[in-house]
């Protein structure tokens, strides 16, 4: 049984709640709270795995008490109802939030998003895991700049001109990013030399991508050699997985979700290479020997693959939640409960598309070649894009010069 608690200041709100949800009852032990106050002394006397809770409570300031929970029961999952208009203040309010749900919420929305937080905080929480990478405080913490852009994006007043100087105060980023921009990626008109130029062709969201791209793999460039890896084909294959992600049509929300998962998808690979080389080098060996892919043969000798040590260091971050599952089920993505095309199928497909090879004509047989169940498109109801989606691919692929 998964303990769940409900804080809302409307006992009408709860009451609704508390009936919506009467068939979870096998499955939640479910406790309500009146408020902040409540909810806390409730936590206090006895543990909960997942907490959902209105956001805009008198008694205790907007998003106070999910702060308080952050802070003092970094596991629990937290989840935060608004209404529509509250939305952008939750948003900007509340990063301490793994996933944020529109008021009224249907009973089956709000089961799949206790579900799927609590199946990825099982993967998070692996033993085997943590061994193996080692303690938070060995990782690489998420590249200062792009944080400090991400915080100052939050304030209603930021400037392109502050979240430009954030950039170019960081010489090696911001040299980075140069390299980026001039780089066939982009195709741009012509050389651009600042940052500040790039703003105006890219727009910023692009920019917070390419400093997030950049600040990781600077990160891992210490790392050892091991024969059949490369950190610059990995980082090429990322953009353009990303590149894919952001022309599959979505919501410009899930558009930008995609679009870092795209880029960061694959990290668990540099966590591994760098705190875990031996190993690391035995799978790359196996995987080439036996013809299995990478993952399976990293599980079987490591108990987990670069996909859940991925989604450990992207959680450990606080990345939104969509993008730390779209690592964590990048190769298994049909465990996901899902029935319309999120991050993790944007993710999952973009990827795919992005093999070497994936440009070719599309065809029945070449979806099998891409490994693609074609029951997961049907289940997303993306069979018929797909073929378009193949095109786009090739295109964005011989964009980049990865297309032979
Ligand atoms: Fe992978």
């Amino acid at each position: 049984m998964k303990r769940v608690l409900f804080v809302d200041d409307e006992p009408r709100v709860l009451k609704q709640l508390q009936q919506m949800l009467e068939s979870q009852k096998d499955q939640w032990d479910m406790a309500f709270a009146p408020g902040g106050e409540a909810a806390l002394t409730l936590l206090a006397a006895s543990p909960f795995e997942v907490v959902v809770s209105d956001i805009a409570m008198p008694g205790m300031d907007g998003a106070a008490p999910m702060k308080i929970v952050c802070e003092r029961y970094p596991a629990i999952v937290r989840i935060v109802l608004s209404a529509p208009q509250e939305m952008e203040t939750a948003l900007r309010a509340v990063p301490v939030a793994h996933q944020f749900l529109l008021k009224p919420c249907d009973p089956n929305m709000l089961r799949v998003a206790v579900e799927r937080a609590t199946s990825l905080l099982n993967i998070l929480s692996n033993k085997l895991l943590a061994n193996l990478v080692g303690s938070v405080k060995d990782l690489p913490v998420l590249p200062r700049t792009y944080m400090a852009l991400r915080q100052k994006l939050a304030e209603p007043e930021a400037s392109i001109r502050d979240l430009v100087h954030i950039v170019e105060q960081d010489v090696a980023i911001s040299a980075k990013v140069s390299q980026l921009l001039n780089s066939s990626y982009f195709g741009l008109p012509r050389e651009i030399s600042s940052v500040r130029t790039a703003v105006g062709f890219l727009g910023i969201d692009t920019l917070q991508n390419l400093v997030l791209s950049a600040g990781v793999f600077s990160m891992f460039d210490q790392l050892a050699l091991l024969p059949g890896f490369s950190c610059e084909e990995l980082q090429a294959h990322l953009q353009l997985t990303a590149k894919i992600a952001g022309q599959i049509p979505a919501s410009a929300h899930l558009r930008g979700i995609a679009v870092v998962g795209g880029l960061l998808y694959d990290v668990g690979k540099l966590v591994l290479a760098m705190r875990a080389p031996a190993h690391f080098k035995r799978a790359l060996q196996g995987a080439q020997t036996e013809g299995h892919p990478l993952y399976v043969v990293e599980t079987d000798l490591m108990g987990v693959s670069h996909a859940e040590v991925g989604a450990y260091l992207l959680g450990i971050w606080g990345l939104p939640s969509p993008v730390v599952e779209a690592a964590a089920h990048h190769h298994n993505p049909h465990r996901v409960p899902q029935d319309s095309l999120d991050a993790v199928g944007i993710v999952y497909i973009s990827n795919r598309l992005a093999q070497p090879g994936s440009g070719h004509a599309p065809s029945a047989e070449s979806i099998a070649q891409l490994e693609i169940d074609p029951d997961y498109l049907e289940r997303l109801g993306v069979s018929e894009q797909f073929s378009g989606w193949q095109e786009m691919a090739k295109a964005s692929a011989s964009e980049l010069h990865l297309e032979s």
